[in-house]
């Protein structure tokens, strides 16, 4: 569908998940290398080996992208391997729910700095690579959440921090040939997910409007549009991916 052949793609939290399936949709459309960042090694490197047995498209990683010197170091190894770095998708993140007047100062910074920083570090390593090429294509995943939710102070914040660093990046990019722009999931089908009591999960489910659990694979085919060539002019953009449980 799409044309990745001349592209070498990070994907950080690739190791399951809508990472997963983002790293197998940029394999499925040609791309040169997509390199797979997760802060579980030996997991990423057997998800590696499923999508891609021979090994020869595919560069998993172990780098926890709170971790800026770590984050430093990885991307300084990807330059020497590949040459440049034409697509980041920010994916990695966590979620520590708890209602605000329980939650810990470490709980809320753990969620900002996996979350947040972990795309202000990833961003730093690229952007001056990609203003000097001319071309970049940087998609962050944040979240429905941001508009506000029970339990979520930390990482609503911290997708919302997202959003208001993909306008500004945006903004300070575009005329250097660089697109920066968000999607903002709602309920997709994954580990992450099982982390709400089973109970909660059902009501939540029967309150939402499609009254299905989105799919991996439905959250990675808009990161692939966005990573294309085709989408030059969407730029800045918060792009809902929500089956309409959020319409703004
Ligand atoms: N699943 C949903 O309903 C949903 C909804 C909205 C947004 N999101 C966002 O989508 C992204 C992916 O979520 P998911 O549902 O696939 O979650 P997941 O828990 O299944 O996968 C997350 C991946 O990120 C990795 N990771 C965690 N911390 C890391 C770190 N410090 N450094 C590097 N890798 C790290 C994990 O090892 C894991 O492989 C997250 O940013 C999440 O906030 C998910």
């Amino acid at each position: 569908m799409y044309d990745f052949s001349a592209r070498n793609v990070v994907v950080t939290g690739a190791a399951q998940g809508i990472g997963r399936a983002i790293a197998a949709g940029f394999l499925a459309n040609g791309a040169n290398c997509v390199v797979m960042l997760d802060y579980n090694g030996d997991k990423v490197a057997e998800t590696a080996k499923e999508l891609d047995p021979e090994g020869s498209k595919t560069l998993p990683v172990p780098c926890d992208v709170s971790d800026q010197a770590a984050v430093h170091e990885t991307f300084s190894m990807l330059y020497e391997k590949l040459g440049h770095i034409d697509v980041l998708v920010n994916n990695a993140g966590i979620n520590r729910d708890r209602m605000f007047h329980k939650m810990t100062i470490e709980q809320m910074r753990e969620v900002l700095n996996v979350n947040f920083f972990g795309v202000v570090h990833c961003c730093m390593e690229v952007i001056t690579q990609m203003r000097d090429q001319e071309f970049g294509r940087i998609i962050n995943i944040s979240s429905t959440a941001q508009h506000g939710n029970v339990g979520q102070t930390n990482y609503a914040a911290s997708k919302g921090a997202i959003n208001g660093f993909t306008r500004s990046l945006a903004k300070e990019s575009t005329r250097k040939g660089i697109t920066v722009n968000a999607v903002e999931p709602g309920y997709i089908d994954t580990d992450m997910l099982r982390t709400i009591p089973e109970d909660k999960l059902a009501a939540r489910l029967a309150a939402l409007p499609p009254q299905r659990f989105g799919r991996p694979e439905e959250l990675a085919a808009t990161v692939l549009f966005l990573a294309s060539d085709e989408a030059s002019w969407v730029n800045g953009s918060i792009l809902i991916a929500s089956g309409a449980s959020i319409t703004v």
